[in-house]
């Protein structure tokens, strides 16, 4: 695990631009195809805008690209709230992406649907396309919310003892909702994941998810991804309660 430090919040929008298509390119040089999975949230939005750019987007193989979500909210897919929307709105719908490259949650339908729905839709390209076990992301770009929660497993939430399933409708009873996420299992298979978070209000969080809990009990789901390549992109504000300004574990 590894985490670095930008002075603004531009430079730290840049550097997930920056990783993005290093990752990108690395994936599509050594086997013609780059897997993704994009988060919701706010924090991501300037990232996305930057890699829609000219001089992020012509280099990265869209036709060899295939986008996925971590997580979605119960809101139709035309929302303002809804994850996919969000990333269509800043990246997506100004790219040369194929439109059957791009994999939505379909959240119109009730979670638990649309969990099976996404599940299968997963099955059906990386077991059944790509012949693997598991899904194996080259990158999975992941945000943290104040409790801990990433993706939409929150503090609390069945979901957070999921073995077996890849997608999973979760009940969060602190939102008053339901979500649809990803499970540890497919989190923790991706070859790279980047937390990007941002903001003073994300200190206090930054700093428990980068210190190990003293006890399991303690653990927030932050402290449970455990993928080959984790990397934190943090602004200065965000990084305000750690020691040093950059560092590799
Ligand atoms: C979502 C997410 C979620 C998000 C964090 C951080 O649907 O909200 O995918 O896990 O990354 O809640 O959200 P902000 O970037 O808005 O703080």
């Amino acid at each position: 695990m590894s985490y670095r430090v930008y002075p603004t919040r531009g430079a730290a929008a840049r550097a997930l631009a920056t990783e993005f298509v290093r990752i990108a390119d690395k994936a599509t040089s050594s086997r013609d195809r780059f897997t993704a999975v994009l988060s919701g949230g706010n924090t991501p939005r300037d990232a996305y805008r930057l890699i829609a750019t000219d001089e992020f987007s012509r280099q990265i193989k869209w036709s060899q690209t295939y986008i996925f979500w971590s997580d979605e909210r119960a809101v139709p897919l035309d929302h303002a709230d809804n994850n996919a929307r969000m990333a269509k709105d800043t990246l997506l719908n100004h790219v040369p992406l194929p439109l059957p490259q791009l994999f939505r949650i379909q959240s119109q339908h009730p979670p638990q649907q649309a969990a099976d729905d996404y599940q299968a839709t997963m099955q059906k390209f990386f077991t059944g396309r790509l012949g693997m076990k598991i899904p194996k992301f080259d990158l999975m770009v992941l945000g943290i919310g104040a409790d801990g929660h990433i993706a939409s497993l929150f503090p609390g939430t069945l979901a957070l003892a999921e073995k077996d399933r890849w997608v999973v409708a979760n009940e969060v009873p602190q939102l008053d909702t339901w979500r649809v996420t990803l499970t540890y299992p497919v989190i923790n298979a991706a070859t790279n994941i980047i937390f990007l978070v941002l903001g003073e209000e994300k200190a206090a969080i930054v700093k428990r998810a980068l210190t190990p809990p003293a006890d399991p009990s303690d653990a927030i789901p932050a402290h449970l991804v455990r993928a080959a390549n984790v990397h934190w992109i943090l602004d200065k504000p965000a990084a305000s309660l750690l020691e040093g300004q950059s560092q590799t574990n």
